[in-house]
């Protein structure tokens, strides 16, 4: 959804637009967890992930929060279960001890909760509180949700026994990516000031000026990720850093997670079935660290959040930044491997019409792609609506990942949105892609 001219969106637009994308946020979480029987959904799959029950009452709980009593203004529907939803107050790891809600009365929860938003949205006016302002209370909401359905397929990847969830197989590949592309010094516009749904850490725009820098055309493949293995990658410190190395050890990390060797050639399980890797699709399940190897044997870096949306988002034409890297239009099948639509990455080449006016490719959908840069706020971040959204994980030990995955939503997915995680997960859609200084014979201004 973009603004206006004038920067506001139209009321009844907004109105029609929130509710398509609350009927679509929740088409998927029910997708999610009716495809699982109630052991399933009650059982906690991995001690990184909650069980699939505790996620579907929280994403009502925030729903009440937010919508039925901030925005609203009305009764609780239960304020008893405020504490066993907060995300804060319980660790995963102790979620499935919890006195959860059983999955009939989830799932009757979350239908009272939404009955009350479509009273409450028929009713609200879009005033300039920031909180109702372009409807922003329900985008977050919309977001959350959508945030919870990524993380629920997460879950779903780690959960073991027969496949129950199925797609078909992305679009194939139809141009050919050279390899790296060249990005000239200067200034552009990183972060925005109106994209009406953007999250508290997207913003304020402001101005950057980077040096002339090489990005990889393409996230790195699982072929090229293969060749780092056969040489010796994860046996030979010296491409890890201290902090790498150690975590290597210790995990006994030699490929990455759901792969497995089979003589020369290696599998990975997706969502419960095996399959050859594809050499030509990107690496995905592999931490920070790995990433950093990898660059490291490659003779390159990982690149700065900076440099990942210069590529992403600047027009060398215009100057300006746009909210994508086609243009400032929504993504669409033809753009981008989002939405869940296809239960993998796309391989190399499959989205010519998505990629930058540079021609960097990828950059959106497919996989996460870890960047060097550590979580913080952007020069004048405000917190909104509240601290623990972004700003209680500024500062930590949080690495930046941009562009979404196939497992994102497009609605939870813009050329500014960003993500973080700890350098050493893995269980996340994540992979990456590479970058470096520019030489002297290349750069110019
Ligand atoms: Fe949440």
């Amino acid at each position: 959804m973009r603004a206006s001219q004038s920067g506001r969106v139209d009321g009844e637009q907004l109105r029609d637009h929130i509710a398509v994308e609350l009927a679509r946020a929740r088409a998927r979480t029910a997708l999610l967890t009716e495809v699982v029987d109630d052991a399933d959904l009650t059982r906690q799959h991995s001690p990184l992930m909650s069980p699939l029950v505790w996620d579907l009452a929280h994403v009502g709980n925030q729903e009440e929060l937010w919508l039925v009593r901030d925005v609203g203004g009305r009764e609780p529907v239960r304020c008893d279960i405020d504490e066993l939803y907060d995300a804060f107050k319980q660790p995963r790891r102790d979620r499935p001890a919890l006195p959860l809600l059983p999955p009939a009365e989830a799932r009757a929860y979350l239908a009272t909760v939404r009955d009350k938003v479509h009273d409450l949205l028929d009713a609200v006016t879009f005033t300039e509180r920031p909180l109702v302002a372009d409807g922003f209370a329900f985008g977050m909401i919309v977001q959350h949700e959508q945030q919870h359905d990524e993380t629920m397929l997460a879950t779903h990847q780690l959960r073991s026994g027969p496949a129950v969830l199925h797609a078909p197989a992305p679009p194939e590949s139809s141009v050919r990516v050279g390899a790296e592309v060249l990005v000239p010094a200067g200034e552009f516009t990183m972060g925005t000031d109106t994209d009406p749904w953007a999250l508290d850490n997207e913003r304020p725009a402001h101005r950057v000026d980077l040096p002339a820098y090489v990005i990889d055309a393409a996230p790195v493949t699982n072929g090229q990720y293969a060749a780092f293995i056969a040489d010796g990658g994860y046996t030979e410190q010296r491409w890890w850093s201290a902090a790498g190395w150690e975590h290597r050890v210790r995990e006994q990390l030699s490929a990455p997670m759901h792969w497995r060797s089979d003589g020369d050639d290696w599998s990975y399980r997706r969502f419960g079935q095996w399959a050859r890797v594809r050499a030509d699709e990107p690496v995905v399940h592999v931490c920070w660290y790995e990433a950093q190897a990898y660059a490291a044997w490659a003779g390159k870096r990982l690149p700065t959040e900076a440099e990942w949306e210069k590529a992403a988002r600047w027009d060398p034409t215009t100057g300006r930044s746009r909210r994508y890297p086609w243009g400032d239009d929504d993504p669409t099948e033809a753009h981008a491997n989002l939405d869940q639509r296809h239960l993998r990455p796309a391989p190399v080449g499959a989205y010519p019409a998505g990629a930058s006016p540079l021609g960097v490719h990828q950059l959106i959908g497919d996989v996460w792609e870890w960047t060097s840069t550590a979580f913080g706020g952007h020069p004048g971040f405000a917190a909104f609506p509240y601290r623990e959204y972004s700003e209680v994980f500024f500062g930590g030990d949080y690495r930046v990942l941009r562009g979404g995955s196939f497992g994102t939503d497009r609605s939870a997915c813009r050329g500014t949105f960003r993500n973080w995680d700890y350098p050493i997960r893995r269980q996340i859609f994540s992979g990456f892609r590479c970058a470096r200084d520019a030489r002297p014979d290349e750069s110019y201004r």
